[in-house]
């Protein structure tokens, strides 16, 4: 048996290797929720930490493995790979599989569990957003899928919408950028693929009424061609339009999206055709990350830093840095310790601070005045979070407990 591995975690060598995966004994295994797949993956905890094991090929999962390190190395959101098991054998010396580890994302949903508690159309309009976002950023880093459906995504709760991972990159390459055919390919291989999934949800029940396999998966293919279009049009402004630029940015700044540069050429009439270069998304979550070390999706990220500019000009603090950090000791912090610690296994820390920001926020619009974080944690915790399914208990993962 043979460990490639980024981090060594003596406890793996004590696994029990020479059996194939399907019959490992149960006190190994987390039962957790998981899409549809070719090969077999079972949940496996390791001390603190729960991950994923998938028994395939040892060609396919070294692929898989440097891909993935590849696409962490981009920041790119998919699972992180761990370690690959190669050269495994029974006890009789018969070659088993080897084994692709990648660590288990945290509150993570397959669209399988989202969608059995009956999904309404507008969680389905979320979803498809998230996975359109999802391919859009993947196509900007050069990065051709091949295999884009919704079991080889993973959904995250992100203030409201939702985030998407990509899990499997067996059949992905990583290009310094793609055609147009490419992507056309890429796009096409999706609509299949969630047609066929959405026709089996139908056929199990599961699909809203109202929901039309057809829709959609055209409608991914749509958000996805809005999103392109509006991060990479060529701009034709008049000279003196620095205005037009900025505005761009701004707009693809609040998409999510960060620009590097503005490559600007002249065109005959006077006027410059001006094309952004969007390196990368996850504005917010890096503007947050950087100002309070919290690490958020996206839309939390927004939230949470809304909520933080209105302190900071509340307090009259001219120093980002400084104002951040009283925040996240005077604001943050407490709201989150405010929740008691079995209800804190709901949900994570990021999403409850800006669900209550949320929630502060309708109760002051029907109070007609400010009701204050005090009074909207009291009212969230006994009307709101008590009632929700916990999620932990369908993950079985710890959650990391501030302060
Ligand atoms: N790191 C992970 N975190 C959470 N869930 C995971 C992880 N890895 C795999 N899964 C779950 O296991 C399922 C199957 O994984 P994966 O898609 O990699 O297998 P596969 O057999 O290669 O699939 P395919 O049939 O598409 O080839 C996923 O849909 C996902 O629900
Ligand atoms: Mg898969």
């Amino acid at each position: 048996m043979r460990i490639t591995s980024a981090l060594v975690d003596p406890a793996l060598l004590d696994l029990p290797w020479s059996t194939p995966l399907e019959e490992w004994p149960a006190q190994h295994l987390v039962a957790l929720p998981q899409g549809i797949s070719r090969h077999i993956v079972r949940f496996v905890r390791l001390g603190d930490y729960v991950y994923a094991f998938k028994e395939t090929r040892e060609r396919i999962a070294e692929r898989e493995y440097d891909l993935l390190r590849a696409l962490e190395r981009i920041d790119f959101p998919s699972v992180e790979a761990v370690a690959v098991v190669a050269d495994r054998q029974t006890e009789d010396g018969e070659p088993l599989e080897s084994v692709l580890i990648t660590r288990h994302l945290q509150f993570s949903l397959p669209y399988r569990a989202l969608f059995s508690h009956t999904l309404r159309p507008e969680t389905m309009s979320r979803l498809l957003d998230a996975l359109a976002a999802l391919i859009v950023r993947m196509h900007l880093t050069g990065f051709f899928w091949g295999d884009c459906s919704l079991s080889n995504t993973l959904f995250r709760r992100d203030a409201g919408a939702f985030a998407a991972y990509l899990v499997d990159a067996e059949t992905g390459a990583l290009h310094n950028s793609l055609s147009n055919g490419q992507r056309g390919e890429d796009l096409e291989i999706a609509r299949v693929n969630i047609f066929g999934e959405a026709l089996d949800l139908q056929a199990a029940g599961l699909l809203h009424e109202s929901i039309d396999p057809e829709v959609v998966c055209e409608e991914v293919v749509q958000r996805y061609e809005r999103l392109w279009h509006e991060i990479t049009y060529e701009q034709a402004v008049e000279r003196e339009a620095r205005h037009d630029i900025e505005g761009r940015i701004r707009r693809l700044n609040e998409l999510g999206f960060d620009v590097a540069e503005v490559a600007m050429s002249s065109i005959d009439d006077g006027r410059y055709l001006v094309r952004p270069k969007v390196v990368d998304a996850g504005y917010h979550t890096r503007r947050l990350l950087r100002l309070t070390g919290l690490d958020a999706e996206e839309n939390q990220a927004r939230k949470l830093l809304n909520d933080l500019d209105a302190y900071r000009a509340e307090s009259d603090l001219v120093d980002e840095q400084q104002a951040a950090h009283r925040w996240l000791t005077e604001v943050f912090e407490p709201v989150v310790r405010a929740v008691p610690a079995h209800l804190r296994q709901k949900l994570e820390p990021q999403e409850l601070f800006a669900q209550i920001i949320e929630h502060k926020w309708l109760l002051s619009e029907q109070a007609g005045r400010d009701v204050g974080m005090r009074h909207a944690v009291q009212s969230y915790l006994v009307d709101v979070l008590v009632h929700r399914p916990d999620e932990q208990a369908v993950l079985g993962v710890e959650v990391p407990t501030l302060s």
